[in-house]
C-alpha cells in the first residue's frame, strides 16, 4: 500500500514499512549513500529519503535525475536534518520513468512566461502545485458555504441561444461548414447557439421554484481583451435567491468574499504560506483584514465624485455614464477606501436589461464587489420582476420579446423578488493567492490567440 507523502509528514510515531511513489526534485550523492527529495503533489513538502549504498536498487542511483519517478520502500525515522520531522530510510528503491537533462523544471527558477509554455509540467513546480491545491480546497469551500446555506446547486447549460449580458462577446456554435450566419435553421440547433457567457438567466427559472440556488461551471466570453484579469474560458459561481432584494444580494456578496477569506487562512497551510513567502508578501495581513472589516459601501454616482476629485490624471477619463475602468476601480479599493467597496445603482444604459430599474428611472439595482489587486471581482444585481418593465427594458436594450418568451413567463407566472451575483473563479483565487495573473490560478489558460494544451 502507497502512503502519500502528506500523511507521513503527519505521522506521530516512527513507522515500518512504508511504500511512498513520486518524483525526484533532487538527488544529493555522499561517501556511501545518497539522498532523495521526492514530492507526490500531495503537500509542498519533499519527503528526504536516505539511501544506503548497500539498499536494492541503488546501483541504479544516478538515473534517479530530477524529474524521474521512482518507488522508495523504507522506514519512516525521525531526521536529524533540521526543518524536517521525519524521513525514509530506504530499505529498496525502484525507477519507474527516467527524466532526461532535457526535463525543463531543473532546480532552477523560472519566469511564470516561462512557466505557461509548459503548463502541462509546471503543476510540478512548488509554486503552481500549491496554486492547483488551493484551487481544489476553495472549489470545496464554495460548495460548502452554498450547501450550508440551503441553497440548491444547479447544473445551466453550457450551450445557450440567449446572450445574458447583451454584450455580444459569445463564442459561436455550429456544425456547418464554412460562414453559417445566412442559414442558422439549417445548423444543428436549428438557430444559432454559442457558449454561454453566464448561467443567470437559468439559474433564475430554478431560484423561482427552489428559492436559493447556484451554478458553479465554465464561462465563455470572447472579449477581446488580453489583460491580466481576463480569460475566454473561466470557472462562474452564480448565486441566485427568490425573495432578496439588493441589499440581500450585497450582504450575501460580501459574507462570500469574508467566508473565502477564513477558508484559505485557516486551511491554506503550508500552500499559503508558500504565496505569503514568496508572490505577496502583504497576502495573510489582507486576508486578515478582509475578514474582521465590514466592506464599504458606495453608490455609483458617489464613486464617480470621488474618481473626480481624486485629481489622478487617469488613463480613461471618469465620466457619469461611463463603466469604471479597472484603474478607476482599483484607485477605489486599494487608495480610497483601502478595503474592499461594492458600488451599486449604477446608470442604466450601462447595464444589461435583466436589472432592476430604480424609482429614479435612470438608475439599476447593480452592485459591483470591488477587492485590491484585481478591482470587480463579484458583479450582481437585483432582477426585474415585473413584467411590464421587463418588457420596457427589453425594448430599451432593443433585444427581441421572443428571445426571451420563457424568462418573461417567469414574471407572468407568480413573480416575486429576486437576486443574484456571479463571482470570477480565478479572480478570487487571484485574490486569495496573491497570483497577479490569470493565466496562472486556471490549468490551462485559454486567451486571445492561445488555446494550447
Ligand atoms: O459582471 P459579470 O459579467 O456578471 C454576469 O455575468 C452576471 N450574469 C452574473 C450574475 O449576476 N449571475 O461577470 C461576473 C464576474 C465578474 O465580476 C468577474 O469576476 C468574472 O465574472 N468575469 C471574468 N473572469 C475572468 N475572465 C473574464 N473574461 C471575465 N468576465 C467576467
Ligand atoms: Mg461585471
Amino acid at each position: 500500500m502507497r502512503t502519500l507523502i502528506k500523511h507521513l509528514l503527519a505521522a506521530t510515531d516512527a513507522k515500518a514499512n512504508v511504500t511512498v511513489k513520486g518524483w525526484v526534485r533532487t538527488r544529493r550523492d555522499s561517501k556511501g549513500f545518497s539522498f532523495l527529495e521526492l514530492n507526490d503533489g500531495s503537500c509542498l513538502s519533499n519527503l528526504q529519503v536516505v539511501v544506503d549504498a548497500g539498499t536494492p536498487g541503488y546501483a541504479e542511483i544516478t538515473r534517479f535525475t530530477t524529474g524521474a519517478s521512482a518507488v522508495v520502500e523504507g522506514n519512516l525515522a525521525p531526521s536529524p536534518a533540521a526543518g524536517q520531522r521525519w524521513e525514509v530510510k530506504a530499505t529498496r528503491i525502484e525507477l519507474l520513468g527516467e527524466a532526461d537533462a532535457a526535463y525543463p523544471l531543473q532546480k532552477k527558477g523560472h519566469t511564470m512566461e516561462f512557466l505557461r509554455t509548459i503548463a502541462h509540467l509546471r503543476p510540478r513546480s512548488n509554486l503552481f502545485g500549491a496554486v492547483f491545491r488551493t484551487r481544489s480546497r476553495l472549489a470545496f469551500a464554495v460548495h460548502q458555504f452554498f450547501q450550508e446555506r440551503d441553497f440548491v446547486y444547479v447544473h445551466t447549460p453550457i450551450i445557450t441561444a440567449s446572450d445574458c449580458e447583451g454584450a455580444g462577446e459569445m463564442f459561436r456554435v455550429t456544425t456547418l461548414k464554412g460562414h453559417g450566419d445566412d442559414k442558422p435553421a439549417a445548423d444543428f440547433f436549428g438557430k444559432p447557439a454559442y457558449l454561454t457567457v453566464s448561467g443567470q438567466l437559468e439559474a433564475e427559472t430554478f431560484a423561482c421554484a427552489l428559492s436559493n440556488t447556484y451554478t458553479f461551471g465554465p464561462t465563455f466570453r470572447a472579449e477581446n481583451s488580453n489583460t491580466a484579469r481576463h480569460a475566454a474560458e473561466f470557472w462562474m459561481i452564480e448565486p441566485e435567491m427568490a425573495f432578496c432584494d439588493l441589499h440581500g444580494d450585497m450582504d450575501l456578496g460580501e459574507e462570500f468574499i469574508k467566508a473565502m477569506a477564513r477558508y484559505t487562512l485557516e486551511h491554506g497551510g503550508e500552500d499559503l504560506g508558500l504565496f505569503t513567502k514568496f508572490v505577496d508578501k502583504g497576502l495573510q495581513e489582507r486576508l486578515r483584514f478582509v475578514v474582521e472589516r465590514p466592506f464599504q459601501r458606495v453608490p455609483y454616482i458617489e464613486a464617480v465624485e470621488i474618481l473626480k476629485k481624486s485629481g489622478k490624471p487617469f488613463e480613461f477619463p471618469v465620466q457619469y455614464g461611463h463603466n469604471l475602468q479597472s484603474e478607476h476601480e482599483r484607485f477605489l479599493t486599494e487608495e480610497h477606501f483601502k478595503s474592499p467597496v461594492t458600488v451599486f445603482d449604477y446608470p442604466r444604459e450601462i447595464k444589461p436589461f435583466y436589472m432592476r430599474l430604480n424609482d429614479d428611472g435612470k438608475t439599476v439595482t447593480a452592485m459591483d464587489v470591488l477587492v485590491p489587486g484585481i478591482g470587480e471581482v463579484i458583479g450582481g444585481a437585483q432582477r426585474e420582476e415585473r413584467l411590464e418593465q421587463l418588457r420596457d427594458n427589453l425594448r430599451y436594450h432593443k433585444l427581441r420579446e421572443e428571445d426571451y418568451w420563457w424568462y418573461l413567463d417567469l414574471r407572468r407566472y407568480g413573480t416575486v423578488p429576486h437576486a443574484g451575483f456571479g463571482v470570477g473563479f480565478e479572480r478570487l483565487l487571484m485574490f486569495l493567492t496573491g497570483v497577479s495573473n490569470i493565466r496562472d490560478v486556471i490549468p490551462f489558460a485559454r486567451t486571445p490567440g492561445s488555446a494550447e494544451f
